[in-house]
């Protein structure tokens, strides 16, 4: 089926799981327009809809919103699983977002397998258990119309929704869930295999690990690792402790022991994976990041200011905030090279962070995802990385990774090998291609009804220029006017150009779509 065909299949969504990822996964259904049955358990008798009440009510506080109207509130239709489970019947598509337990969601499908029409997809969002699992003791007819639909928090605002189909799911199904992920709700879905912790999650609480681990055992301030291990790398400025104050301090030892109770022994992740007394403290006293008293910084507001402080991982006081030392040159432009090769602790711990991280990410493939692109997409969109791993084994050079990879005594993944002296991504007849584990190239291939200007100006040059635009012709006798200028600004160089575009246009094409 093709996309365009099967977009509309799904005209009613059931969301089962009112909580943080439940709650504002039906928030999202309804901006696309659709409605939204969202149910949660039965808590207070008085009004048995309680928990999907409220949530939708703290949802249209919440900033940053998940809800881009008022009127997507009202898409939403609140209900009970005790009362309300048999309207499952009109839905097209259920998504199961409750408890990560199984036997609680094993109970929960149990139950949908009497009320749901054969044909109505369900998924899971699980973030760890393995679909095979979910589906333990189902019919064939649930288990063809089953998968996972893994999305990333906030969902409105990230755009990776990691799709995981088991041996005997239906293609048709899951077709109709990737056409409505892609084009209703405007997400990017990233096939992954049915592994723990899928791609994103995995790399990410690897990535997090090696970086908290050598700023303890470096020395490392946390502000000198979040200037290192942030900008520089592309990563969000964040950094990594940045990071961790964002999601949760507290969500760490649960990610690290639900990694670790399901990757193999031999897996290296294993061997990195520990507990820091002083990230133990501070989850016991409530330091648990932002949503909690503060965490590895703090807003420190005595005396009616506003000082940012940082925790001194040695003392575990918290002091103000030090900038760190600036790191200038194509070290701080995207050259990753220059950065691991620095002088000092600052190109030490550039490469304790890049070393066993690209290591690692690419020891996954084709275990988690079939090709390195799928890896790369899942940390640009899964974590907001401006480079994936490959990409960045490409500005580093495989041949200069490998070798620093064996005198750090790291292992030296087999795709690393493969790629020799090459690159794994290059441009052939206008079109990007990846490095695949057979040793060839392949053409990227962009879902139907995907059209990037970035794989256009592969391979063309624009119609018109100057210092703020360009115009492309992107086919089909359509142009595209792209800003180029400096925060993509509306400048009078952009004006211009709108001015000399607005003839062409007239003259020998049909339309002009303005990408900022
Ligand atoms: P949460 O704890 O915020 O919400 C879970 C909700 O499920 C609660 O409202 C609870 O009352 C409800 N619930 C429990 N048992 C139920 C049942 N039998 N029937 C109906 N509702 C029931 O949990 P959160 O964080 O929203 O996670 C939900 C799922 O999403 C989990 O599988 C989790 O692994 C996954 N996930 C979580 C992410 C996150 O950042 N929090 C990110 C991606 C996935």
């Amino acid at each position: 089926m093709a996309a365009s065909e099967s977009e509309g299949v799904i005209q009613k969504v059931c969301v089962i799981g009112a909580g943080t990822m439940g709650a504002s996964i039906a928030a999202q259904v309804a901006n696309a327009g659709v409605p939204v049955l969202l149910l949660d358990i039965v808590r207070d008798e008085d009004n048995r809809n309680a928990v999907a009440d409220g949530a939708v009510a703290s949802m249209l506080k919440t900033d940053p919103a998940p809800f881009m109207s008022k009127a997507a509130a009202r898409l939403v239709e609140t209900g009970n699983i005790d009362d309300d489970l048999g309207k499952v019947a009109t839905c097209d598509w259920v998504i199961e977002a409750i408890v990560e337990k199984l036997d609680i969601k094993q109970q929960l499908y149990a139950k949908l397998e009497e009320v749901r029409t054969q044909g109505t997809a369900v998924s899971s969002n699980t973030s760890t258990i393995p679909l095979a699992q979910l589906t333990d003791g189902r019919s064939d007819a649930f288990k063809r119309d089953f998968l996972i639909t893994h999305f990333f928090n906030p969902p409105r605002h990230m755009r990776l929704i990691e799709l995981v189909t088991g041996p005997h799911s239906d293609a048709d199904t899951v077709a109709r869930v990737r056409a409505f992920v892609d084009r209703k709700l405007g997400k990017t879905p990233v096939d992954a295999e049915d592994s723990p912790g899928f791609i994103a999650n995995r790399i990410g609480t690897f990535w997090i690990q090696a970086a908290v681990n050598a700023a303890f055992d470096m020395g490392v301030s946390i502000e000198q690792a979040d200037a290192i291990g942030g900008k520089p790398m592309g990563v969000p400025k964040t950094g990594i402790f940045g990071l961790i104050d964002l999601i949760g301090i507290d969500l760490m030892p649960y990610l690290q022991k639900s990694l670790t109770s399901t990757l193999p022994k031999d897996d290296p992740y294993q061997a990195i994976a520990r507990s820091e007394p002083l990230i133990e403290k501070l989850i016991g006293e409530g330091y648990t990041g932002r949503k909690g008293k503060g965490g590895f910084y703090r807003l420190n507001r005595e005396g009616g200011g506003k000082i940012k402080e940082a925790l001194d991982l040695k003392t575990g006081e918290y002091a103000a905030a030090r900038p760190a030392p600036r790191i200038s040159g194509p070290a701080a432009k995207g050259d990753l090279g220059a950065l691991i090769n620095l002088p000092g602790k600052t190109g030490e711990y550039a490469w304790a962070i890049l070393g066993p991280t690209l290591s690692y990410a690419a020891s996954i493939v084709p275990e988690a995802t079939a090709t390195i692109v799928g890896v790369d997409e899942a940390m640009k969109l899964g974590y907001n990385w401006k480079f994936g791993p490959f990409e960045m084994i490409d500005t580093i050079g495989a041949a200069q990774l490998r070798e620093k990879l064996s005198e750090s005594g790291l292992p030296v993944p087999e795709i690393l090998e493969k790629v020799g002296e090459d690159t794994f991504y290059r441009v052939e007849d206008g079109k990007r291609q990846f490095f695949g584990l057979d040793g060839e190239y392949h053409d990227i291939e962009r879902a139907d009804g995907v059209l990037l200007l970035s794989d256009i100006k592969l391979g063309a040059k624009p119609l018109l220029k100057n210092g703020s635009a360009a115009l492309w012709d992107v086919g089909d006798g359509v142009v595209a006017l792209e800003f180029t200028g400096k925060m993509n600004a509306l400048d009078t160089d952009v004006m211009k150009l709108i001015g000399e575009a607005i003839p062409l246009v007239a003259e020998k094409y049909k339309a002009l779509v303005v990408y900022n």
